[in-house]
């Protein structure tokens, strides 16, 4: 088999990647090791900045998205008892987040591809790359027990952080610069009403808590917990006493009902420098990840692969490597900024156990500056909306 462009991962990056180059005139092979049905139903987050809104509905893949999701023009912070509302619309100038999840936005990109005939190879496995550094690499999987090989001009390595393009990358070439965090989030999918119409981040004393949405029916909820823990230790029954206890405000009450889907996930901050290695580019998970706070993951996915996109494409218009030669530097800028927005909102709003009482005070004194600065809550809003993409193209324009 041969294919322009072969990439690894039907995550969001690979499948907007092999979208977005479609829409370039540009041919890709996706190779996905698990099915269909399993990429379409994981649940993950669902927060899209505006950005993000922005390229699915010029890609043609937001109409769902804009019937189904729910628009925000906010969020809610609470600390000490006392919620907040953060009015990011008037903050940034009229912009907005939409709250959308993650495997819906798969669903509504794998259609798109398949529509247009588009070439993804559901549950392959032993996925090895080789030649990477020539001008010829390829890719070799098994299908249903047959080797096959896809030769391509490029490989975009879009296959999350445990998949096999990021160890490509020399060791002696590749950086890996990590932070741990001593949290753990335990997620819940349960079947109440629409708790709060926007999101509440809530500090407490005994632990972050996180209000979000998903239908008129069903909503998902977070609760900071030691990353250790086992999830058989959380009864339904304690999970809810547990979130009413970090959110409930004097009269404000957290509608209960049926969990369907529970589990723990813990938290880490992690980016690989350089994401090139001769004709391999990774991009989303597989180069960096983000603890969840910010809202980040799915959002610096799709950041990435526009970048990608836009050196490819020039490739293919010029044969002149200077743009794809210089997507690491010019994507890594606005990852390192949504790795420090991430660590800062996970610090700020995480109850960490083994804190002083005058970290504490600290902690909470700058909940207090935060909620109370305009200025400091621009810097919010304007992060949590997504940096504007300007950034990339002054940097790439003077390549
Ligand atoms: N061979 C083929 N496919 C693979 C392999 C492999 N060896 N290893 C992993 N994959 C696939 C996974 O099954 C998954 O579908 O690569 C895909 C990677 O997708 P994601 O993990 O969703 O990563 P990405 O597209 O970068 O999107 C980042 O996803 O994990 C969330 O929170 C994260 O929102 C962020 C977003
Ligand atoms: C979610 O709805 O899953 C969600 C929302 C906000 C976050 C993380 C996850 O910061």
């Amino acid at each position: 088999m041969k294919t322009q462009v072969g990439i690894i991962g039907a995550g969001p990056a690979g499948l907007m990647l092999s979208h977005l180059l479609h829409l370039e005139g540009i041919e890709s092979v996706i190779l996905e090791c698990r099915t269909r049905e399993e990429i379409e139903s994981t649940i993950r987050a669902g927060v899209l900045e505006q950005g993000t809104v922005d390229l699915m509905n010029e890609a043609g893949v937001g109409d769902r998205m804009m019937r189904e999701g729910h628009l925000h023009h906010g969020i809610e912070l609470q600390y000490s008892g006392i919620r907040q509302r953060v009015n990011m619309h008037e903050l940034t100038g009229g912009k907005s987040i939409m709250v959308y999840p993650q495997h819906e936005v798969i669903k509504d990109l794998v259609a798109a591809r398949l529509e247009a005939r588009g070439e993804i190879i559901f549950g392959v496995s032993d996925v090895g790359l080789h030649d990477v550094e020539t001008n010829s690499p390829r890719i070799t999987f098994l299908k249903d027990g047959a080797e096959m090989e896809l030769a391509c001009d490029f490989i975009a390595g879009c296959d999350g952080y445990h998949g096999p393009s990021r160890q490509m990358i020399p060791a002696s070439v590749r950086n890996e610069k990590k932070q741990i965090y001593p949290f753990g989030w335990l997620g819940v999918l349960a079947k109440t009403p629409i708790a709060n119409p926007e999101l509440i981040y809530a500090n407490h004393d005994r632990g972050f808590a996180l209000i979000s949405q998903r239908t008129p029916e069903i909503q998902r909820h977070y609760l900071q917990v030691d990353p250790t823990e086992d999830i058989a230790n959380w009864s339904d029954d304690r999970i809810w006493s547990e979130l009413k206890a970090r959110v409930e405000t004097d009269g404000w009450e957290l509608p209960d009902g049926p969990i369907i889907q529970k589990n723990i996930v813990s938290m880490r901050s992690f980016v690989c420098e350089p994401m090139q290695y001769g004709r391999l580019f990774i991009a989303g998970d597989a180069a960096h990840i983000v603890p969840p706070t910010g809202a980040k993951g799915l959002n610096l996915a799709m950041a990435d692969v526009q970048v990608l996109k836009r050196g490819i494409t020039a490739f293919y218009q010029s044969g002149d490597m200077n743009w794809l030669n210089h997507y690491s530097e010019v994507a890594l800028r606005r990852i390192w900024k949504a790795q420090r927005f991430s660590y800062w909102m996970t610090t700020m709003l995480h109850t960490n156990f083994n804190h002083t009482s005058f970290e504490r005070s600290v902690q909470l004194s700058e909940l207090d500056y935060v909620t109370s600065s305009r200025a400091a809550l621009t810097s919010l809003s304007e992060n949590y909306i997504g940096l504007p993409f300007e950034w990339e193209k002054e940097r790439s324009l003077q390549i």
